[in-house]
């Protein structure tokens, strides 16, 4: 165990624990966006900045993806720390100026809704935050998309950005979107359309709903060697 401060309260975290993490253990609250529990995080969005000071020296981390040391002094409410945040939300409003959950964080904030920074209307509502890509390659185990492009052109999509021939349409990448730019469309009528790709969806033998798409089944079907016939009923009937 390490001990160490978080808003002047001593806490003991677990060696090699996040301060993000340490933090939430002891009911302190950071905000995040591209943190998820499932996924090894990243430091994509920059939402959990704290001030850490130790040895005389006080800088801005990433708290999401910075250790807990022994003897560490972190603040995540300081003048700072709000002002860096405020920043973070500026940019990702010009990016994103159409997501309601962006706008809604930077709302709670007290952060200007006027735009300061050109705003993007090409984007959508994708902040980066990789968690779809890495849902779809460790979760999933498909890395049906990925990101492309540099700096302003960087997007998320399937190769050459054309609709991904690996995906399976599970729709882990909806789920996990904090933003809700990835949209999925099931008609009822046993179609699902997700990242340009149109899905058949599976009939559920014993209540006849369309629960999940046949790619999808088939490649359980596969990974696990249980035959396709034993996964045609859905979870509820199940
Ligand atoms: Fe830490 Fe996004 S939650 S960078």
């Amino acid at each position: 165990m390490v001990n160490l401060t978080i808003d002047g309260r001593h806490i003991q975290a677990e060696e090699g624990s996040t301060l993000l993490s340490a933090a939430r253990a002891n009911g302190i609250e950071i905000p995040t966006l591209c943190h998820h529990e499932a996924l090894m995080p990243t430091g994509s969005c920059r939402m959990c900045v704290v001030e850490v000071s130790k040895g005389g020296r006080t800088r801005i981390v990433t708290s999401c993806i910075y250790l807990a040391e022994e003897g560490l002094q972190v603040n995540t409410k300081s003048q700072r720390v709000q002002e860096v945040r405020k920043l973070v939300l500026q940019l990702l409003m010009a990016r994103c100026p159409e997501s309601e959950v962006v706008r809604e964080v930077a709302k709670e904030m007290g952060v200007n809704p006027e735009p300061r920074f050109k705003t993007s209307k090409d984007k959508g509502k994708c902040i980066l935050c990789r968690l779809c890509v890495k849902a779809c390659e460790s979760i999933v185990g498909v890395s049906a998309i990925g990101l492309s492009g540099r700096g302003q052109t960087k997007k998320v999509g399937g190769p050459f950005m054309e609709a991904p021939q690996a995906c399976i349409g599970c729709g882990s990448c909806v789920y996990i979107c904090p933003t809700g730019h990835i949209v999925m469309e099931d008609d009822g009528k046993g179609h699902r359309e997700i990242w340009g790709k149109t899905f058949n969806m599976a009939q559920c033998r014993t209540c006849g709903r369309y629960f999940a798409p046949l790619e999808q089944l088939s490649f359980i079907s596969k990974a696990t060697k249980v035959p396709l016939e034993s996964l045609m009923v859905c979870t509820s009937c199940r």
